[in-house]
């Protein structure tokens, strides 16, 4: 496992002063193109689930997407979307979320799973935490049971993990 952890931590290229001067942005446009090294954090987002396997992965757009239907077509899984405001064109439950300036919003379809579903959500990077939390809370609104949350990516010195007592947080690289 610490030969495939340190293949995907290699296919990360930190972007210095993007998107604003200071931050640090974390690339994961070579993990993707790389075939061995996107199919091994496939693999190790799919190793990490422990215990009864999700009925559904939960994607957050857009790079949730990414490695979340990968996951989902792997495990053999359905896969759910959670879009940004006003892409969805069925009924839908909407959350709020802080960023750094403002607000921003996740939505999910009223009717994408039924009750005590067994999900689990994915994303790229866990960084403040402010989009997974959304992300819980739809699911929690669905009445979905939640086995966790997985990513990639975390940077651990924002202690975003802390904050999310309400299901169990993977990460394959810690930063
Ligand atoms: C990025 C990243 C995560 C989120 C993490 O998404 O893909 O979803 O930020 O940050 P947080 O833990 O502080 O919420 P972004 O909103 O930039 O959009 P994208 O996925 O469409 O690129
Ligand atoms: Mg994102």
């Amino acid at each position: 496992r610490d030969a495939a952890v340190a293949q995907v931590e290699g296919l990360i290229r930190d972007i210095p002063d993007f998107p604003k001067p200071g931050i640090i942005f974390k690339d994961i446009t070579p993990l993707l193109g790389d075939a061995a090294g996107f199919r091994t954090a496939v693999d190790l987002l799919a190793d990490s689930i422990e215990g009864p396997m999700p009925d559904y992965i939960v994607g957050t757009e857009s790079r949730g997407f990414i490695f979340g239907a990968a996951l989902a077509y792997h495990i053999g899984a359905g896969f759910i979307p959670v879009r940004k405001p006003g892409k969805l064109p069925s009924d839908v439950y909407a959350c709020e979320y802080k960023l750094e300036y403002g607000t921003d919003a996740l939505e999910v379809h009223r009717d994408a799973l039924s009750q005590g579903a067994r999900t689990l959500i994915v994303d790229d990077l866990l960084a403040t935490g402010g989009t997974a939390r959304a992300t819980g809370d739809l699911l929690r609104r669905l009445g979905a049971e939640m086995l966790g949350y997985s990513f990639v990516i975390e940077l651990s010195f924002l202690n975003a993990r802390e904050h999310m007592i309400d299901a169990p947080v993977n990460a394959i690289v810690r930063v």
